[in-house]
C-alpha cells in the first residue's frame, strides 16, 4: 500500500497550485518553498517564479523574504495574497498557512495578520532504537510499526520517507527532533561518535524542512564509548571528552540542535553514581554545547522505581519537585529542564506537575506524549488536543503553564513506518495538533481538528466533518471515563500498559497507585495526613488540592483517600460515579463505531483508511467494555455497594 499523504494530499494544494506565485528571497529553505509550489503547480496547472521580476500585479500569491524576525505576516489586497517572512523558515511556515486556508486565502481582502511561534523550539522526541530491543522492539512505546529512521541495527537506505516526514512536521510547525530513544542502549550510545555519519544523513534529509536534529545521549558515554574509567561530571578528562565529542558533532552537522538526557532514571546512568547533582551533570554538557549554539534538554523524570510498596512515605508524584526545585538557579543557560506535564507519567488524567511553578530561574520545556502509551496506544480514538490545551492554559501561578514553559513544548512522537504513519489514521490528528499547539498554545483544539479534517479529507464534506467531531472532540474524556477513575491512574497491565489490570502495579516497586480496600480508594497526598505532595503547589492550588471538598472531582483520588460513599462535587458518590462513568465511557466508544459505520468510503476516505479505522474501532469497543467490566466488578467486590441503577456489574451478560 502507498504511504498515506496525511495532512498534505495533493488536493490540499489546489488553491496554490492553480495560481501564479512569485517567491522572493534566497537560501535553502526558500528553495524548498519554490519546490513545493512548483510541485503543486505541476498538479494543478499554475505557475511559480522565483525572484524573476518585480511585478506583483501579475501574481495571485507573493511570498517575500524581508528582514525582520521569525514568523510571518499575511495579508491580501488588490487581488494579491502576500506573505512576508523574517527568515526562510518563516516563509515556509507562511506557505503552509496558505495551504491550510485553501481557497479562503484568495478570497476577501485580509488586513495584515502577524503569525509568530510562541517559542523558538517545537520538538519531537523519538523513542526509536537502532538495534531492535528484546523487550521494547524497534520503537519503545511505538504503535505505528517500525522506525522511520532505523531498521535492524542500521540507518535505513532510503531516506525519502524521512524527508516526507519532515515535510509533514514543518506543515504543522515542528522544527526539532531527536532521532533515538531516551533510554540509550549500547549501539545508540555510538551515534555520538562512530555512528555520527548516520545522524548527519538524517540531518541532511530533514534540513530542507527546517528541522534540526538532536541526539539522546548516555550520561555514561565517556565510559561506554570513550573508554574512560569514569563519567564523573567534575572530572577534567570527562569534561574534555565531551568538549571534543561535541566539537566533532558540530564539525559534521553544523546546525546540530543538542542533547536530550534521561539520567538516574529507570536504570539510566547519571551524576548520582558519582555523588554529583543533576546541575553538575547538565551543566557539564551545556558548557560543551553552548559555544556551538546547542542546548541540553535534561529530563526531570527522576524517581525511585525500586520502592517498597508498603512504604507510604515514598511518593513518586513528589519526585521531580523534590529533586529539581532545590537546584533552581544553578543551571547553565544552555540547559532546558524537560518536565512531563504531570507529576506521574502521561496518564489520561493528572494534575499539572508542581515543579513547573517552582523553577523561575531555569528554562523549562513541558513534555507531552503523542504516542498514546496510556491513552489507547493508537488502537483507541483519543484526540489529545483538549488535554494538552487544558494543561497549557492552566494557571499554575499568575502565569499559565504555556507561559512558564519558556523552553517550549516537547512531545514523544507517535509516527512510524506504518502506511498511515500513526497506526490509527485518526491518531494523525494528535501529531498535527501537537505541532499547532507548540506554535500557538492558545489555539482552540476543536479549531485545530477542523484544520486537520479540511487538509486530510478536503473541506467539502460537512457530514464527514460533523462525524469526526462527534467521534473525536470528547474522545479523551470518554477514554478517561472507561479507564482509571477520578485521577487515580495506572490501572493498566504491567509492562506493555494496554488494557485494564486494577492491581497490576499496586504491589510492585514502581509505585502504589490506588490503595483500594473495603472502605475506600485513593492516594492521600495531603499535608494533613498523607505524603504532603499538595504542599508542592503554589497557592491557591496547595489549598484547593488539600481540601477534600474543594479538590476538583476529576483529581479527587489523585490527592485523597476517601470512602466509597463520599459525595462528589458533581452530586454522586464515588462508587456510583465509577459505575456511571464506566457505563457511559464504554457506550461512547460503541457510539463512535456506530458513527463511523455510517461513513461511506470515497474520495480521500479511501477503502483502506476506512477499513483500518473500522478495525481499530472494533478493538476499542471490545477493550472499553473490558475496562468497564473489570473496574466495575473490582469496586463492587471491594465495596459491596450495588449500582443504584441496577445494571449488571459483576455477572455474565
Ligand atoms: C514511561 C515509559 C517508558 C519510558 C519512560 C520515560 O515510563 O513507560 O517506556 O522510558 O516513560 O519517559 O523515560
Amino acid at each position: 500500500m502507498d504511504v498515506h499523504a496525511a495532512w498534505l494530499p495533493d488536493q490540499a494544494w489546489r488553491a496554490i497550485g492553480s495560481r501564479r506565485t512569485l517567491v522572493r528571497g534566497a537560501g535553502d529553505l526558500v528553495e524548498t518553498v519554490v519546490d513545493e509550489v512548483a510541485r503543486a503547480c505541476a498538479q494543478h496547472g499554475g505557475l511559480v517564479c522565483h525572484q524573476a521580476w518585480d511585478h506583483p500585479g501579475v501574481f495571485d500569491l507573493v511570498l517575500t523574504l524581508a528582514p525582520s524576525d521569525d514568523g510571518f505576516v499575511m495579508s491580501r489586497a488588490d487581488g494579491v495574497t502576500a506573505v512576508r517572512a523574517g527568515t526562510p523558515a518563516g516563509l515556509l511556515y507562511g506557505l503552509f498557512e496558505v495551504v491550510r486556508r485553501g481557497e479562503a486565502a484568495f478570497g476577501d481582502d485580509l488586513p495584515a495578520e502577524a503569525h509568530r511561534p510562541a517559542r523558538p523550539r517545537r520538538m519531537l522526541d523519538h523513542w526509536d532504537n537502532v538495534d531492535v530491543h528484546p523487550v521494547m522492539g524497534q520503537v519503545e512505546r511505538g504503535y505505528a510499526g517500525g522506525s522511520l529512521f532505523w531498521r535492524d541495527g542500521a540507518l535505513r537506505d532510503d531516506l525519502s520517507r524521512v524527508r516526507a516526514y519532515g515535510r509533514l512536521l514543518a506543515a504543522c510547525g515542528i522544527n526539532a527532533i531527536t532521532v533515538n530513544n531516551v533510554n540509550v542502549h549500547a549501539t545508540e550510545a555510538r551515534l555520538l561518535t562512530d555512528r555520527l555519519a548516520d545522524v548527519a544523513a538524517l540531518a541532511g534529509a530533514l534540513r530542507p524542512y527546517g528541522i534540526r536534529i538532536h541526539l539522546a545521549v548516555s550520561f555514561a558515554a565517556p565510559v561506554l564509548v570513550g573508554g574512560l574509567p569514569t563519567a564523573d561530571p567534575l572530572d577534567g578528562d570527562v569534561r574534555r571528552w565531551w568538549v571534543r565529542a561535541v566539537r566533532e558533532v558540530y564539525a559534521t552537522i553544523p546546525d546540530f540542535g543538542g542533547f536530550v538526557v534521561k539520567a538516574d532514571s529507570e536504570g539510566q546512568p547519571g551524576p548520582f553514581s558519582y555523588g554529583r547533582s543533576h546541575a553538575d551533570g547538565a551543566n557539564m554538557l551545556a558548557a560543551a554545547l553552548a559555544p556551538h549554539g546547542g542546548v541540553v534538554h535534561w529530563r526531570a523524570f527522576v524517581y525511585n522505581h525500586r520502592q517498597d510498596w508498603r512504604d507510604r512515605s515514598t511518593d513518586r508524584a513528589r519526585a521531580a519537585f523534590d529533586h529539581f526545585a532545590p537546584l533552581d538557579g544553578q543551571f547553565h543557560d544552555a540547559v532546558i529542564l524537560q518536565v512531563k506535564y504531570g507529576p506521574m507519567d502521561f496518564q489520561a488524567r493528572e494534575p499539572v506537575a508542581p515543579v513547573i511553578a517552582a523553577m523561575p530561574q531555569t528554562r523549562l520545556a513541558v513534555e507531552v506524549q503523542v504516542t498514546q502509551e496510556y491513552t489507547g496506544q493508537q488502537r483507541h480514538v483519543c484526540y489529545l488536543g483538549p488535554q494538552w490545551s487544558e494543561v497549557l492554559r492552566f494557571r499554575l501561578t499568575d502565569r499559565t503553564v504555556a507561559e512558564l514553559a519558556d523552553g517550549g513544548l516537547v512531545a514523544v512522537s507517535n509516527a512510524g513506518d506504518d502506511p498511515f504513519w500513526t497506526g490509527h489514521p485518526l491518531a494523525q490528528a494528535n501529531l498535527y495538533a501537537f505541532g499547532r499547539l507548540a506554535w500557538d498554545p492558545a489555539a482552540d483544539p476543536a479549531a485545530i481538528l477542523d484544520e486537520w479534517i479540511d487538509l486530510t479529507f478536503g473541506p467539502d464534506d460537512p457530514g464527514l466533518r460533523r462525524t469526526l467531531h462527534l467521534m473525536m472532540d470528547e474522545s479523551w474524556r470518554s477514554y478517561e471515563q472507561y479507564t482509571a477513575p477520578l485521577g487515580v491512574g495506572f490501572m493498566v497491565r504491567p509492562g506493555h500498559h494496554y488494557g485494564p489490570d486494577v492491581d497490576g502495579y499496586e504491589y510492585t516497586p514502581w509505585g502504589t497507585y490506588h490503595f483500594a480496600d473495603r472502605d475506600g480508594v485513593g492516594v492521600d497526598r495531603t499535608r494533613a495526613s498523607g505524603t504532603g505532595q499538595t504542599g508542592q503547589y503554589p497557592a491557591p492550588w496547595s489549598e484547593t488540592y488539600e481540601s477534600v471538598w474543594q479538590c476538583p472531582d476529576e483529581l479527587l483520588l489523585f490527592f485523597h483517600h476517601v470512602p466509597y460513599g463520599h459525595l462528589l462535587r458533581g452530586g454522586s458518590t464515588v462508587i456510583q460515579h465509577i459505575y456511571d462513568s464506566h457505563f457511559a465511557g464504554a457506550a461512547a466508544a460503541a457510539e463512535m463505531r456506530r458513527l463511523w459505520r455510517e461513513v461511506v468510503p470515497g474520495g480521500l476516505v479511501t477503502a483502506a483508511l476506512h477499513a483500518r479505522v473500522s478495525e481499530r474501532l472494533d478493538e476499542q469497543v471490545r477493550c472499553a467494555a473490558e475496562w468497564r467490566d473489570q473496574i466495575n466488578a473490582y469496586f463492587f467486590r471491594k465495596s459491596g455497594v450495588p449500582d443504584e441503577r441496577g445494571r449488571p456489574v459483576d455477572v455474565r451478560k
